[in-house]
This record gives C-alpha cells, structure tokens and sequence, in this order.
C-alpha cells in the first residue's frame, strides 16, 4: 500500500465519522438538553461540554445504529443534564464546535419559533428561521411536522441534507418536533423515530410527549396514527389517547404552577382552506370528534381547558377565534379569558407544493387568514398573558397578525361558560 492510499482510506474514513446534522432539544425539562448527532460510520457518542473552553467535561452517551434505504447511519445522543439557566455552553463533537444559551431562570418572556410544512425545496422561511434563531430571537422551535419533503426521500439523503441546512440554528437552540403525514416513511416512521429524541414522557419515540416550560404545560400528539390507521392499525390511537387523558388530567392538578396548556399536532381540527375539504373531511372528523369507536381528541381539550392548539398541514395561517365542537366566540373580548381553545394554523413555512387557496368564505370560527408564506412566534410573557406574531416572508420578516391571549389566575373554560356565553356576550 503507498501513501497515497494510505491517505484516502485515513480521509474517507474521518469524513464518515465526522458528526453532522448536530441538533438540540429539550430531554425532560428545559435544564435537561440533548446533543444529537449522525455519523456514517460508527464512532463514539461522547463530546465535551462547559462553560468556558478550558473546563470542558467528556460526556458519554448511546448510539442507535439503524438502516433505511440500503444506508446505515448511526445516531448518537448525549444528555447533558442540570444545566444552569442562563448560562452559554460550548460543546465539541469531534473536532467540530458549538455553542448554545440556556433560558433564563424564571422562565418568563421566552420566545418559541412554531411552524408546519418546511421543505428543502421552496423553503421559504428557512433563512429567516435560521438568521432569527443565531440572533436571540427565539429560544427554541417547534416544527409541528412534514420535515424536509420528505426525510426519507432519496434513501434519506434529502433528510441529512435538511438536517444539515438547518444545524446552524438547531444546534444552537432546541429543535422540537412532532410527526406529520409525510413522516410516514412507509416504514413505521423510521426516519422520524430515529433522527430525534424528544422527552422521554409520553411515547419514548417521539410521537406523544409532553414537556412543562414555566408557565407552559406543552403536548405534542401524532395525528398520524389517525391519518394512517389503515396502514399501521389503531391501537396507538388508543395508547395516545389513554396517555392523554392522564397526562391533562395530572396538568390540571398543577395548574396554579403552570396554568396553560398548549397542545402541538399535525393536522387541524378548524381551517378555512380551499383544500376539497375545510377540515371536514372524514379524516378530520375522526381526528376531533371520533368515530366507530375510535376516540376523537377535541372532547379531552374542552374538558381539560386546553389554552391554546397549533397546527400545520394545510399550507396557510389561520387564527380562530376560541371554538369548541363547531361552536365559537368572537369578538375584543374573546381572547381575554377565552371560553375555548384557541386554535393557530400555522403550515406556511415553505413545502414543495406553492401556496394554498383559501374557501372563498372563511368559516365562521375565522378570525384572521393569510397565504403568505411565514412563521408563528410565540412569546409566553407571564402565566396571565401570552402574545401571538404572525412572520411573512413575502413582507420581509414584517408582522402581518398580532394578539394577546390573557387569563385571569385560575380561570378554567367549562361547558357553563360556554352556554352562558352562547349567543350573548361574543356574537
Ligand atoms: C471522551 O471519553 C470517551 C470514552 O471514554 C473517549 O473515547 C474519548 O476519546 C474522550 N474524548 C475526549 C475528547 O477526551
Ligand atoms: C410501530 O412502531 C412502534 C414503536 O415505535 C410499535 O409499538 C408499533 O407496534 C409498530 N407498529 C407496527 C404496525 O409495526
Ligand atoms: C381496532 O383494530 C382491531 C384489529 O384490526 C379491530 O378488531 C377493532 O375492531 C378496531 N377497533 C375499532 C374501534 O375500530
Ligand atoms: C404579564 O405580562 C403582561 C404583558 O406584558 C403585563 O401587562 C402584566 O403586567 C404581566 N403580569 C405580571 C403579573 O407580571
Ligand atoms: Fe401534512
């Protein structure tokens, strides 16, 4: 063997160790953050990690090797654990370096990133995404489903080439996510189990979880088991609905610590888009209402007071004005002790397919709509208020839609309120 190949064999052999698609996210609370990585050989899954970079502490975490497409990748993850709250840490994988800010102690005024429907291609908000997330002016994001268009096109390629294009701001802030159908990857979501690790709280791979930040009681749920009940069966349904139930149900016991509940899914329950369906396709009934035995997962938001939902899927935005089993309350006064869940559509952050046409009429829980491509930020200010921005890219990065959501301590909307309500205070 000469040196020349020598050379090759020690170069390629880096190159498939050397960690990429390096991202962040909260693992139990917002103290707790996992560091993951993928090489495509094996490598070791420890990095080094502190506060400056002359006490830095070796960590050692797992490795989930797994195979998709003919391709093997390995998925490293390190926790690092009791972090201080505002506090920035340096980390080092390999000869590749990071860094990050943890959130402020009393975990109040933070800001979170939520979005739908972000592709490769047509990825409209991506560059503001990642310019706004380097620059502070989020904490962390959710990306409520359909990643990459798709993560498991290309045997996955396209996937790590997501993963990658967005490491610069997930590596730098937590990355949440939650599945949308086009994780289904025709391989009982694969990709999606094993290129994230979100809380281990609710469904250990991903697809339900449930974590507390501050004032915040946050839940994300699959749709998909709904979506894809034909293909994989419903007893996940049944699993996630029974984990729900209790899960509300211990969130409404600590409500005067954390009193609002946020939920994160896929597909909506309200729309106003053009899409043959307005969300009410069968699919969508089942979803929020239930059928044929098939537990729907509206009932559980009203019974338990759920503050707020976001969705994607359709790719537009939309705010609703509080709406629970069709019936709704508009008005200035709606959103100050709210009577029923307030839902944002929020799937408009770019996908492969342009734009999406609005029903010519919005529907009568409609309180604002726009087809522009963009973000929702959400800032929690305190545990009586909680403010909404809506993000255009086609408007340069310019407000199109603002409100607050206020409460007074202890307010919980019941059925009562609700037929009170009714016809009188909001019509
Ligand atoms: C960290 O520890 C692991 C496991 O003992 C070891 O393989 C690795 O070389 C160490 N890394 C550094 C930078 O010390
Ligand atoms: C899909 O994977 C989950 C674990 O993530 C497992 O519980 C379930 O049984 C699988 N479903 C099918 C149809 O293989
Ligand atoms: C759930 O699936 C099982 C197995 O296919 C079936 O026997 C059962 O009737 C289904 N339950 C409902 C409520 O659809
Ligand atoms: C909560 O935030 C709102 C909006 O910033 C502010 O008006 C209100 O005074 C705050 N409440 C408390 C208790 O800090
Ligand atoms: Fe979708």
């Amino acid at each position: 063997m000469n040196t020349v190949i020598l050379f090759v064999l020690f170069f390629t052999r880096h190159v498939l160790t050397l960690p990429e698609q390096v991202h962040l996210a909260f693992y139990t609370s917002p103290w707790d953050i996992s560091v993951s990585w993928i090489t495509f050989e094996n490598a070791e899954p420890s990095l080094t990690y502190g506060t400056s970079s002359k006490s830095m502490l070796n960590v050692t975490g797992t490795t989930n090797t797994w195979i998709f497409g003919g391709i093997t990748r390995h998925s490293h993850v390190v926790i690092l654990k009791n972090l201080n709250p505002s506090t920035q840490y340096y980390y080092q994988i390999d000869s590749r370096k990071f860094n990050f800010r943890t959130l402020p102690t009393d975990l109040t005024s933070y800001k979170v990133c939520v979005f739908g429907d972000l592709g490769v291609y047509n990825g409209r908000s991506t560059q503001s995404i990642i310019h706004n997330g380097i620059a502070g002016k989020f904490g962390f994001i959710v990306h409520i489903g359909d990643l990459a268009y798709d993560l498991h096109s290309n045997n996955g390629k396209l996937g790590d080439q997501y993963m990658n294009l967005l490491e610069p701001v997930i590596s730098k802030i937590p990355y949440m996510v939650i599945a949308g159908n086009h994780e289904n990857d025709n391989a009982n979501f694969t990709n999606f189990k094993n290129r994230f690790v979100m809380p281990p709280t609710g469904s250990d791979d991903n697809q339900f979880y449930s974590i507390d930040i501050g004032p915040v009681h946050s839940v994300g749920l699959s749709t998909e088991y709904y979506g894809f009940e034909e293909q994989y069966g419903n007893a996940s349904i049944f699993t996630q609905f029974d984990w729900l139930t209790k899960n509300l149900n211990e969130a409404n016991k600590n409500r005067e610590s954390v009193p609002w509940i946020v939920m994160y899914q896929h597909r909506p329950f309200y729309c106003s888009v053009e899409d043959g369906d307005d969300c009410t396709l069968y699919e969508n009934v089942v979803l929020r209402h239930g059928a044929f035995g098939i537990p729907g997962l509206e009932q559980e938001y009203i019974k338990n007071s759920v503050d707020i939902g976001f969705a994607g899927h359709m790719h537009a935005y939309e705010r609703m004005w509080p709406v629970a089993d069709m019936k709704y309350y508009k008005g200035s006064e709606a959103y100050h002790n709210p009577v029923a869940p307030v839902y944002f559509l929020t799937g408009s952050a770019g996908c492969h397919s342009s734009g999406m046409k609005f029903s010519p009429i919005p529907m009568p829980w409609s309180a604002h709509r726009s087809d522009d491509y963009g973000y929702t930020v959400m800032t929690v200010a305190n545990t009586t208020h909680i403010h909404f921005e809506q993000i255009s890219i086609d408007k340069n990065g310019d407000v199109i839609d603002s409100i607050w959501i206020s409460k007074d301590l202890g307010h919980f909307h019941t059925n009562k309120m609700r037929e009170n309500a009714n016809g009188k205070m909001f019509y």
